[in-house]
C-alpha cells in the first residue's frame, strides 16, 4: 500500500489509516488505498471489524479541491469518483465504523456516511461545505444525509454547507457516539460491541425521507432563502434540487441527478470563481521574502491611539481576541462618545444572541479608556487611528518613539498617507507598519496590511499572524496613495459619478452593479461611507491633480449643500427614518445644473457600458497596481475586493473577473473609453502585454510565483 494510507490490525478490529498531511483530502491514491485496505481486512479471517481513522489534524477534509481545476481544464477525466469506494465501505460484511476527529468535511463526510457507523469526538465537525467552492455533494451526500438526519437538516446543510458540531449531530442521527477519550481506543471498543450485530446501509434506509406533502414546504422555503441569501448563486439551488431527488427517486437514480447536477455546477464560471477564492485566501498569507519561519513577536497588551470611527472597532477587534487594549483620546468627552458606541455594538450584539452578557462584559473590562499613554510603554502594539492628517500622525508617532519599548510594533490605520513618511518621525522605522482596517472595524473582514520601505519581515509576519488571530484575512500591499482597495475604488467611483454626468439615471447605475452581484451600488457606497471623507481628501491633494483631466463635479457639490450621506440623511439618495433611499427631485436638479454648466448633453446609458466601465475602471488600476508590485499577486486584489468592497465571490475578484471576460476583449473596452474620454483611460501597460500574449492574470500569478 502506498503511504498515504496505512493498515494495521488491533487483535480482531482493523485499522485504516488516511494519512495524507494536513488535512488528509482525499488526493488521487487516497480512495485507492481505503479500498486496498478494506480488502485487506475482508480476506483476513481473524479481523470481525475495521476502524476507518484519519491521521494527523482531520479525519478528512473533503475531495482534493486542486483536482477540480484539472478535470475542469480538460487536463484530467472525471471518472466514477468515489462511489465505488463508497458502495465497497457500505457492502463490507464486517461492519466499518468511521472514527472522527478535526473535520469530516464534503467527501470526507461522504465515506463516513458510507460507514456502517460513525463515532467522534466532541470538538469535531462535520459538514457538507461544497456550495462554499460553488458545487455540490458529489458523492451522494445529497442522497445519503437525508436518510441520515432528515430532509430539512439535510437540505440546510447542503443548501448553506455551514459546518455542525458533533454533539449537534450525534441528536441528529449522524453519529452513533461521542467519543470522550483517546479516539481510536473508542472506536476500536465501539467496534467490537457492534461487530456481530445486523447492519442496515443507509442507501436502504428510507424512514426520515417523509412523504411528499411533509417536504414540499421544506423545499420552497429553502428556495425562498436562497433567494434572499444567496442570491444569484447555482450551488444552493442544485443541492436543493440533489436533496428533493433523494425524497422523489430510487437511491440509484437519485445519485445519477446528484451527478448531473454536480457536473452542472463544477464546469460553471462561479465554481472555478469561489475555487479561485479558497486557494486565494490562503494564497495572501504567502509573502514570498517572508519565510513562514519568520520570527514574531508576542502579542499580548496593545494600546489604540483615537476612539472615533475606527479606533473604537480597532480596539473592538482586540477585546474580542482577548488581547486587552488601552485606548486614549485627547478629550473627556470624545473617549465617553467612543466608549458609548463599543458598548452600544456590544449590546447590540449581546441583543441578537450573537454572544452574552457576560461575554459582554469581559470585552467592556478588556478595554482600558484613558486621556495619558500611561500603560503604552508596557504595548506589543500601538495602532494609531487619529484624524487624517500628517503633521498629526507625526507627531504622534515622535511621541510614541519616545515612550514605546523597542519591540512594540507602531501601526498607523491611516488611509491615505504615506507610511514611510510617518516612519520618518521615529528612530524606529522598521517597526512601523500600516493597519488598514475598513469600516466597522469590528466587522469588516479585511486588514490591508501596508509595507513600509523599512518595515521589518518580523513586523510584517507577526502583522500577518496577528491580522488571523483578529478573525480578519491580512493582505499585505505596497504603500502607495490608496494603497490597493481605495486606489482602485477612486476610478471605480469616478466613473459612477461620470455616468451620472453622462445621462445615467442614479439609481440605474447602482442597480446595474447590483444586479452584477456588489452588496451595494458605488453611489450608496458613498453615501454610507460619507461623501465628505473623498470631498477632504481630493482637497487635501488637490495639488497633485493634473491640468486638463475630467474630474468629478457631483460630490464636491452635494458636499458644499451639507449632503454627506447617510449621517446627514441626504446624499445622493435622501434617506428615511429607517435608512431607506429615496430618489430626491433636488439631486435631479443639481445634476441638470451641473450638465448645463460643464456643457454635456445627456445620453442614454445601458446598463452593459455601466458595469464595463465601472468593472474595467478596476482591472485597469488593478493593472498598473500589480505591474508596480504593489500588490503581490492579482489574487490578492481580489481578495481585497471581496473582503473590504462587497464584491461577489462568485465572480472570483475584479482581477478574475477581468480574466473571465477575456483580456483581450477588456482591453479593447478599454481603449474604446480612452478614445471616447481621454488620459483616465489609459490602457494599464500589463493589460497591454497580457492581452497581446494572450494571457490572464491567474497565468501572471503563477509565472511570477515560478520566478520567486
Ligand atoms: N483539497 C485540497 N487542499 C486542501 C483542502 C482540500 N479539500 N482542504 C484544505 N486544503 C489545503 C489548503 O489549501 C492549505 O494548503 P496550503 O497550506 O498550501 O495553503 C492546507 O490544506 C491547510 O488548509 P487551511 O489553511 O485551510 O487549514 P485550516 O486548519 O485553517 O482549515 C479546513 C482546515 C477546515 C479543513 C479547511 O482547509 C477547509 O475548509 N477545507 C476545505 C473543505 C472542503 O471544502 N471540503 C469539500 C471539498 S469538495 C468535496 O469534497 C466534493 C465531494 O462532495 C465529492
Ligand atoms: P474620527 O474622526 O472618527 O476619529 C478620530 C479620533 O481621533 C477622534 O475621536 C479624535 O478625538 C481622536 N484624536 C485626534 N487626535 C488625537 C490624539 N492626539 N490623541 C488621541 N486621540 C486623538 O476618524 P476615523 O474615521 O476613525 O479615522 C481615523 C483614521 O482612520 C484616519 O487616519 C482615517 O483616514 C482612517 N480610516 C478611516 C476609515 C473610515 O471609514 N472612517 C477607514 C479606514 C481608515
Amino acid at each position: 500500500m502506498s503511504d498515504l494510507v496505512l493498515y494495521s490490525t488491533q487483535q480482531d478490529v482493523a485499522v485504516i489509516t488516511v494519512n495524507n498531511p494536513p488535512v488528509n483530502a482525499l488526493s488521487p491514491g487516497v480512495p485507492e488505498g481505503i479500498a486496498e485496505g478494506l480488502a485487506k481486512a475482508a480476506a483476513d479471517e481473524t479481523v470481525k471489524a475495521v476502524v476507518l481513522i484519519g491521521g494527523g489534524r482531520s479525519f478528512i477534509a473533503g475531495a482534493d479541491i486542486k483536482e477540480f481545476g484539472k478535470v475542469t481544464s480538460g487536463e484530467k477525466k472525471r471518472e466514477g469518483g468515489l462511489h465505488p469506494l463508497l458502495y465497497a465501505l457500505e457492502d463490507s460484511v464486517k461492519p466499518v465504523v468511521a472514527a472522527i476527529h478535526g473535520q469530516a468535511f464534503g467527501g470526507g463526510l461522504e465515506v463516513a456516511m458510507a460507514c456502517a457507523y460513525r463515532v467522534a469526538v466532541a470538538a469535531a465537525n462535520v459538514g457538507q461545505p461544497e456550495v462554499k467552492l460553488g458545487i455540490i455533494p458529489g458523492a451522494a451526500g445529497t442522497q445519503r444525509l437525508p436518510r441520515l438526519v432528515g430532509v430539512a437538516k439535510a437540505v440546510e446543510m447542503c443548501q448553506f454547507g455551514d459546518p455542525v458540531k458533533v454533539p449537534v449531530a450525534a441528536k441528529l442521527g449522524l453519529i452513533d457516539r461521542v467519543i470522550e477519550r483517546d479516539l481510536l481506543e473508542g472506536a476500536l471498543a465501539y467496534a467490537r460491541e457492534v461487530a456481530a450485530a445486523p447492519v442496515m446501509k443507509v442507501r436502504e434506509r428510507n424512514e426520515k425521507l417523509g412523504t411528499a406533502e411533509e417536504n414540499a414546504p421544506i423545499f420552497s422555503a429553502a428556495r425562498e432563502a436562497a433567494k434572499k441569501r444567496q442570491r444569484q448563486l447555482m450551488a444552493p439551488l442544485a443541492a436543493i434540487a440533489a436533496v428533493e431527488a433523494a425524497t422523489t427517486m430510487p437511491f440509484a437514480e437519485g445519485v445519477k441527478e446528484e451527478a448531473r447536477l454536480f457536473a452542472e455546477c463544477l464546469f460553471s464560471t462561479q465554481s472555478k470563481a469561489m475555487i479561485h477564492v479558497f486557494f486565494g485566501e490562503r494564497t495572501v498569507a504567502k509573502i514570498p521574502n517572508v519565510p513562514k519561519e519568520t520570527v514574531t513577536y508576542p502579542i499580548k497588551r496593545a494600546a489604540v491611539i483615537g476612539a472615533g470611527t475606527m479606533g473604537g472597532g480597532i480596539a473592538m477587534n482586540y477585546a474580542n481576541a482577548g488581547i486587552p487594549v488601552l485606548l486614549k483620546e485627547t478629550s473627556q468627552e470624545a473617549l465617553d462618545r467612543g466608549m458609548k458606541t463599543i458598548s452600544r455594538n456590544y449590546a447590540g450584539s449581546v441583543a441578537k444572541r450573537r454572544f452574552t452578557q457576560q461575554a459582554m462584559d469581559e470585552r467592556m473590562a478588556r478595554i482600558t479608556p484613558q486621556l495619558t499613554y500611561d500603560g503604552f510603554d508596557e504595548a506589543d502594539i500601538i495602532v494609531e487611528a487619529v484624524f487624517e492628517g500628517m503633521a498629526l500622525k507625526k507627531e504622534i508617532f515622535a511621541a510614541l518613539d519616545g515612550i514605546a519599548k523597542s519591540d512594540c510594533i507602531l501601526a498607523s490605520n491611516t488611509s491615505t498617507l504615506s507610511i514611510d513618511e510617518i516612519a520618518s518621525a521615529t528612530k524606529r522605522p522598521q517597526m512601523v507598519i500600516g493597519h488598514h482596517f475598513f469600516s466597522p472595524a469590528n466587522v469588516m473582514r479585511l486588514l490591508e496590511i501596508v509595507r513600509g520601505r523599512e518595515t521589518s519581515k518580523e513586523v510584517i509576519a507577526t502583522s500577518m499572524g496577528l491580522a488571523k488571530a483578529l478573525g480578519k484575512i491580512g493582505v499585505l500591499v505596497g504603500n502607495c496613495r490608496g494603497f490597493v482597495g481605495n486606489r482602485m475604488f477612486g476610478p471605480y467611483r469616478r466613473e459612477a459619478q461620470f455616468l451620472v454626468e453622462e445621462g445615467a439615471a442614479i439609481e440605474a447605475v447602482d442597480k446595474a452593479m447590483y444586479d452584477f452581484g456588489m452588496a451595494m451600488g458605488p453611489l450608496q457606497v458613498g453615501d454610507l461611507a460619507g461623501l465628505d471623507v473623498g470631498w477632504r481628501i481630493r482637497k487635501e491633494f488637490q495639488h497633485l491633480e493634473a491640468a486638463g483631466v475630467r474630474k468629478p463635479l457631483l460630490e464636491d457639490r452635494l458636499c458644499e449643500m451639507g449632503r454627506y450621506g447617510q449621517k446627514t440623511g441626504a446624499g445622493w439618495y435622501k434617506y428615511d427614518e429607517n435608512r431607506r433611499p429615496n430618489l430626491d427631485p433636488v439631486v435631479e436638479d443639481l445634476i441638470g445644473q451641473v450638465r448645463a454648466a460643464a456643457g454635456i448633453t445627456p445620453r442614454a446609458v445601458d446598463e452593459a457600458e455601466v458595469t464595463d466601465r465601472l468593472l474595467y475602471a478596476l482591472a485597469n488600476e488593478g493593472a498598473r497596481i500589480l505591474e508596480e508590485g504593489m500588490a503581490l499577486r492579482s489574487v490578492d486584489i481580489d481578495i481585497i475586493y471581496l473582503n473590504g468592497y462587497g464584491f461577489p465571490a462568485h465572480r472570483g475578484g475584479p482581477m478574475f473577473y477581468a480574466d473571465t471576460v477575456g483580456l483581450d476583449k477588456v482591453l479593447a473596452r478599454v481603449r474604446e473609453f480612452h478614445a471616447q474620454h481621454g488620459p483616465l483611460w489609459k490602457p494599464a501597460p500589463l493589460l497591454e502585454r497580457l492581452a497581446g500574449e494572450g494571457k490572464t492574470f491567474a497565468q501572471f500569478d503563477r509565472a511570477a510565483a515560478a520566478g520567486a
